[in-house]
């Protein structure tokens, strides 16, 4: 039988405000998501034992239990009532890990679309992303993608319009460095609890500012995204490594905007279009190398994880 090969792209994070907490612990968040064309990909097959096993060609990644994959694969079996489902799963890894990218939570997202084809079960995307809310925070995103509002915990989801603009994405990261989520969520807390909102309708208004800013709708090059990360003021000063992108990037000849991705520690350029933000790669390719930071050019995808041809 044939393997069902899903591509599991990569996000950035065009805003996250974190508005307050939520009495779950979470916090309640207000936040643009937009998927980029640097993906993963996953492979899955049937086997006829009712296994569920993962192998991955990055081995310094756990293949185990803990992977968002093998969760993902076991709550999609349990929940689709036939425990004799099994599965070789293969992951190729091309998103930087622990980077604020959500490539944990896209192969996570791929794993569930993959197999929902592969056992037959039939599942809608919104069954999928309902699924996927158990696993990640920012997992249901990574089911449709393209650009989305995600509000709550970032499970709640509003899909925006295409983009207009070709926008290219420039991409630098450490390879050495790698943010834990819970640690910027916790320093975050820390750091200004004292300006969060409190309420339900506060927080609605917040979401209606950001559905009616006017970059957004489509997003376009003439009114480019001000990006707002509110994890970068707290990951920021504590991780040369993201002052450092942050200075190479604003840097560099016809950059939009400039930011770090989700709690980081990946930061990234803005660019008119994919052209532009290559050149700007290759004119900077040496700086990069000489402060240790790997670099990619993207472009935006409009949509999120997908079957291959
Ligand atoms: O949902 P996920 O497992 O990705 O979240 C990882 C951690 O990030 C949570 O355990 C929590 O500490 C923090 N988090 C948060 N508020 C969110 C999303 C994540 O505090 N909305």
């Amino acid at each position: 039988m044939t393997p069902v090969c899903v591509k599991a792209p990569a996000k950035i994070n065009l805003h996250l405000e974190v508005l307050g907490l939520r009495d779950d612990g979470f916090h309640e968040l207000a936040m643009v998501m937009q998927s980029i064309d640097l993906a993963d990909e996953f492979e899955c097959e049937n086997t006829a034992d009712g296994t569920l096993s993962l192998s991955c060609d990055q081995p310094g990644l756990s293949c185990g239990d803990d992977n968002l994959i093998m969760r993902a694969a076991r709550l999609l079996r349990d929940r689709s009532g036939f425990g004799e489902l099994g599965a070789r799963m293969h992951l190729r890894k091309r998103i930087p890990i622990g980077a604020g990218l959500a490539g944990g939570s896209s192969d996570g997202a791929a794993a569930l679309v993959g197999l929902n084809t592969l056992w037959g079960l039939g599942l809608g995307a919104s069954q999928l992303e309902t699924l996927a809310a158990d696993l990640g925070s920012d997992m249901p995103f990574c089911i449709s993608g393209g650009t989305q509002l995600c509000f709550g915990r970032g499970e709640r989801l509003e899909v925006l319009p295409e983009a207009t603009a070709p926008l290219g994405v420039l991409l630098v990261k450490d390879p050495s460095i790698s943010v834990s989520t819970p640690w910027a969520y916790g320093e975050c807390r820390r750091e200004r609890f004292h300006h969060y909102l409190e309420g339900e309708s506060v927080f609605e208004q917040r979401r209606e500012a950001l559905r009616s800013a006017a970059w957004l709708s489509p997003l376009r090059i003439e009114s480019p995204p001000p990006l707002r990360n509110d994890l970068q003021a707290v990951v920021a000063p504590q991780t040369p490594s993201v002052r450092t992108a942050l200075s190479l990037l604003e840097a560099l000849p016809g950059q939009l905007r400039v930011a770090m991705s989700g709690s980081g520690p990946s930061c990234f350029a803005l660019f008119p279009d994919f052209n532009t933000a290559e050149q700007a790669r290759l004119h900077a390719a040496a700086q990069f190398e000489a402060e240790g930071l790997q670099s990619w050019s993207c472009s935006l995808l409009p949509f999120g994880v997908k079957l291959a041809a």
